[in-house]
């Protein structure tokens, strides 16, 4: 990989680099008292609606792509849901259901592939774009993830999540959740992003890129991956699989942190811009700028995870 060449040396100018020009911008101080709630979560969402579509999927996938063996950018936004369907194909689903849905593009997409099989799709916020309100056997509800009382207990053959969980305030309430609604030999399937250093043994620098990265991400904590895996043990789930992705996903965060580049490069620009888009789509100019750099420092990393109930 490129960017793992990158001596530790480089990387440690180019994120204090990127932290001064950061604090040249922005008010550091005010921005780490925000406080990422669910309220937060899903403002951050519904103002950046138009700015993923327009820069990140057309089709409203939301999530990073996955560029295993150079494949495409459209092509690297469906790799997560191969290896889904093929969890799906492996239990015999009949039933799907997906956390964090955003607009619906994944569910609909695999709703296609399988039109005898029943999706449902759960957002804080978000609704589906309009042509996906059409697909029969696709339902999309709008809820907070850590209350699953509208669904059957073990009523579903397999539930996933993309780059959700790092939301959850509450993993244990969560994973708790799942577990009751997932069928006792269902799987649940998990792709997100971790630090893999705990807090202790990161520099000041990096502790401030990981806050900084919190908050313009609306995420109250990014885990280590430990903690994540912790979590799910005591959960009484047992995992089967666990793949790390990060060398895959990074050219989509060496992609943010361009697009990020671009909004700093001209000073009189960035002040305009500044006053006048709301400041919930500014700061991801902060995570774009912040994201690639932990992960070519090896600090942070990308996972999937398949589980099954113990
Ligand atoms: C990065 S987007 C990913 C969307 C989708 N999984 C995808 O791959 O395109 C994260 C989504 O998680 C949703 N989310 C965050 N916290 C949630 C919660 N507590 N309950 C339900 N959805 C939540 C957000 O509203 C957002 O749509």
């Amino acid at each position: 990989m490129q960017t793992i060449m990158k001596s530790s040396k480089i990387l440690e100018e180019k994120l204090k680099n990127y932290l001064d020009l950061i604090n040249k911008n922005f008010s550091i101080d005010k921005l780490l008292q925000e406080k990422e709630d669910l309220t937060q979560v899903r403002r951050y969402y519904l103002v950046n609606h138009f700015a993923y579509l327009l820069f990140h999927s057309r089709k409203g996938f939301m999530h990073m792509g996955l560029y295993r063996d150079g494949v495409s950018k459209k092509e690297s936004l469906l790799e997560h849901l191969k290896i889904i369907d093929k969890y799906i194909n492996q239990v015999r689903a009949r039933n799907v259901l997906e956390l964090g849905a955003g607009n619906g593009a994944n569910c609909v997409y695999l709703a296609m592939l399988h039109p005898d099989i029943n999706f449902k799709g759960l957002d804080l916020s978000k609704k589906p774009l309009n042509p996906y309100r059409r697909i029969k056997n696709y339902i999309h509800e709008i809820g907070d993830y850590h209350q699953l009382d509208r669904y059957q207990d073990k009523s579903f053959d397999l539930v996933f999540a993309i780059e959700t969980i790092c939301h959850s305030p509450n993993k244990e309430k969560l994973f708790g959740e799942i577990y009751k609604k997932l069928k006792n030999d269902g799987l649940m399937v998990i792709f997100d992003g971790y630090f893999t250093k705990n807090l202790s043994d990161l520099s000041k620098e990096e502790i401030l890129a990981k806050k900084l990265t919190e908050k313009a991400l609306a995420v109250d904590n990014f885990e280590t991956l430990r903690e994540f895996e912790a979590a799910l043990k005591k959960a009484n789930f047992q995992i089967i699989k666990k793949e790390d992705l990060t060398q895959y996903v990074l050219p989509t965060m060496l992609g943010f942190e361009k697009l990020a580049l671009s909004f700093f490069k001209v000073p009189i620009l960035t002040r305009i811009l500044k006053t006048i888009l709301p400041f919930d789509l500014i700061k991801n100019s902060i995570a774009g700028l912040l994201i690639s750099t932990l992960v070519e420092k090896r600090v942070a990393g990308y996972y999937l995870h398949v589980l099954k109930k113990t």
